[in-house]
C-alpha cells in the first residue's frame, strides 16, 4: 500500500486565518459590536488580560488629549491611568500638560513598552508604570484618574474611587459610565453618522464630604 502525501496547505491557511482573526473578534464586544481595529500596534495582551478584565484597545491620541482637557489636568496634578496599556495617556499628561503620572497595568509586555515610550518622550522622570492589578493599587496620591475599562469594572471601582480620592479630584472615563453615579459632564466626539468614530467621555468630580451626593 502506498501512502498518499497529505496536502497541508489548506490547514495552514485556516490556522493562519484563525490566528489573524481571533484577536480581532475578541475586540468586537469592546467596540460596541462594531469591528474596529485598534489604531496602533493592535494586540491582545500576551498574559491574556481578557480573563482579568478589559482587553488592550488603545485610546486614540486625540481622544486621550480630550480626556485630559476634560479632567482639567495641569502641572499640579498626578494622573493615574488604571489599565494603562502602552502608557499613552500618562505620557501625554506629562509631556503636554506638565503633570506627573502613574500607569497601572497587568500586562508585563505593555509595561515594558510604556517605559520605553516614556524614555523616548523624555518624561521618564515624571511618570511611573506599575505592573499590578488596578483593584489593588492605592489611589490616594491621584488627583485625576482615567479609565477605559469594561462597565462592570468601572462599577466595581466606584467605592474605591469614592474612598481613596479627595474632594475636587476628577475621574474621566472613555466610553463607559458608572451605574448610579451621574457624570457631571458628558462629551460626545466624532461623527454621529459613523458609529465606530463616535466616542463618549464622562467626567465625575469627587464631591465635598459635606455635600449631599
Ligand atoms: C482598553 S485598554 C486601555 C488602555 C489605555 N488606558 C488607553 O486608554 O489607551 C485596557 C487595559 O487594561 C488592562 N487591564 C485589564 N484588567 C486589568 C487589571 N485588573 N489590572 C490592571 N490592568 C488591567 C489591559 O491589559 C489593557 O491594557
Amino acid at each position: 500500500m502506498q501512502f498518499k502525501p497529505v496536502d497541508t496547505s489548506n490547514f495552514k491557511m485556516n490556522l493562519l486565518r484563525t490566528l489573524l482573526l481571533t484577536p480581532l473578534l475578541l475586540l468586537v464586544p469592546f467596540t460596541g459590536g462594531t469591528l474596529t481595529v485598534a489604531q496602533e500596534s493592535p494586540t491582545v495582551s500576551e498574559t491574556d488580560s481578557t480573563t482579568k478584565g478589559a482587553p488592550y484597545v488603545p485610546t486614540p491620541h486625540h481622544v486621550a488629549r480630550k480626556m485630559l482637557q476634560l479632567g482639567n489636568v495641569t502641572s499640579n496634578d498626578v494622573v493615574y491611568d488604571l489599565g494603562s496599556g502602552d502608557g499613552r495617556i500618562v505620557i501625554m499628561a506629562a509631556k503636554e500638560f506638565g503633570a506627573r503620572g502613574v500607569g497601572v497595568e497587568i500586562d508585563s509586555a505593555l509595561i515594558q513598552r510604556a517605559r520605553r515610550k516614556a524614555r523616548e518622550a523624555g518624561v521618564a522622570d515624571q511618570v511611573e508604570f506599575r505592573q499590578a492589578d488596578l483593584f489593588e493599587v492605592d489611589l490616594r496620591d491621584a488627583t485625576v484618574v482615567t479609565l477605559y475599562l469594561w462597565p462592570d469594572m468601572n462599577n466595581r471601582l466606584r467605592p474605591k474611587l469614592r474612598r481613596e480620592l479627595s474632594a475636587g479630584d476628577r475621574i474621566v472615563s472613555h466610553s463607559f459610565d458608572i451605574d448610579e453615579w451621574p457624570a457631571d459632564t458628558t462629551v460626545s466626539m466624532g461623527k454621529a453618522s459613523v458609529a465606530a468614530d463616535t466616542k463618549t467621555l464622562f467626567r465625575w468630580t469627587i464631591p465635598d464630604s459635606t455635600s449631599s451626593e
